[in-house]
């Protein structure tokens, strides 16, 4: 009976303590207070519908955030469009994608915006809609399990645009960003992902505005040209945005890991 129980309890610690290994986070290098935001790295915005040749570099980063830290919640965003969606160039008869039209305010007919136009991307059940293949399997291997990944699928509804994470560009309906970040008490967002310009900027500005310390990692995230990130990115330093690179975060949260 005793050996019998030994033998059970040293299978249980073989198995047991080296599952325990990956299960229980290693609490030194965890981020109290802080997420990983992820915005939009899906396939569209890589090489999809609107191949990006700037998009590809933004990933070893990306993934080096997922691999090296321990978060106590990771955000990842989708853009989620149905057909025929404002923002596509093939809903409005004779308007090409890099164009613009002018669309009115859901609530207020009498206020009009202006909507850049794209192709076709983002439509549930396509290749472009999911996340990059080396992004979606890190969040598989942690969701769970080492840390709740909380996806938002964003800019659903068809009239209107969402480049942020938190609302829509007319602030018309708000995503559940804001209510599960405060339930699990995080002040910090760290954010990365497509595009600088676009879906990056809005989620930073909205994180600002509503009290976060904001985190730009400025190589994990890209644009459709030099040019216009920089521009961006001068813009959210206004804001208040932190813009660092990979290195020096890690450099100056070492001690976290210490
Ligand atoms: C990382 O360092 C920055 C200062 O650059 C600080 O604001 C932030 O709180 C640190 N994050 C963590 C998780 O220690
Ligand atoms: C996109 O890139 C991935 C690898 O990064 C590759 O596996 C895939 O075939 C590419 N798809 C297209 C449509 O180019
Ligand atoms: C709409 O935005 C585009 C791109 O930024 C710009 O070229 C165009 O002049 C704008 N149109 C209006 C009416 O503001
Ligand atoms: C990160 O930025 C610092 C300046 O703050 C620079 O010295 C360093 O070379 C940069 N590292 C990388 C990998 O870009």
């Amino acid at each position: 009976m005793g050996a019998k129980f030994m033998n059970f309890a040293a299978t249980a610690t073989l198995l047991f303590g080296a599952s325990l290994v990956h299960a229980v986070p290693y609490s030194p290098s965890l981020h109290t207070g802080t997420a990983l935001v992820l915005i939009d790295i899906q396939n569209d915005f890589i090489n999809g519908s609107l191949n990006n040749p700037r998009a590809p570099a933004i990933l070893p980063r990306v993934y080096k955030l997922l691999d090296d830290h321990e978060w106590p919640f990771i955000v990842a965003s989708q853009d989620w469009h149905p057909k025929g969606h404002v923002s596509f160039a093939s809903a409005h008869p004779g308007s090409q994608p890099g164009g613009s039209v002018q669309v009115q305010f859901v609530e207020t007919p009498l206020k009009t915006e202006n909507q850049s136009l794209y192709a076709d991307h983002c439509v549930p059940g396509t290749w472009g809609a999911q996340l990059e293949t080396g992004i979606q399997s890190r969040l598989w291997d942690l969701e769970g399990y080492r840390a709740p990944v909380h996806y938002i699928k964003k800019a659903q509804d068809h009239s209107v645009d969402s480049y942020s994470a938190f609302a829509d560009n007319q602030y018309h309906r708000f995503t559940t960003l804001n209510s599960e970040l405060s339930l699990h008490s995080i002040s910090t967002i760290v954010i990365t992902g497509l595009i600088t310009s676009a879906c990056v900027r809005g989620t930073s500005i909205d994180g600002i505005k509503l009290g976060y310390e904001v985190i730009l990692i400025e190589d994990a995230t890209e644009s459709i040209s030099a040019e216009d990130k920089a521009k961006a990115i001068t813009e959210l330093k206004g804001w208040g945005v932190q813009v660092k690179n990979l290195t020096d975060w890690e450099a100056e949260n070492e001690s976290d890991s210490n």
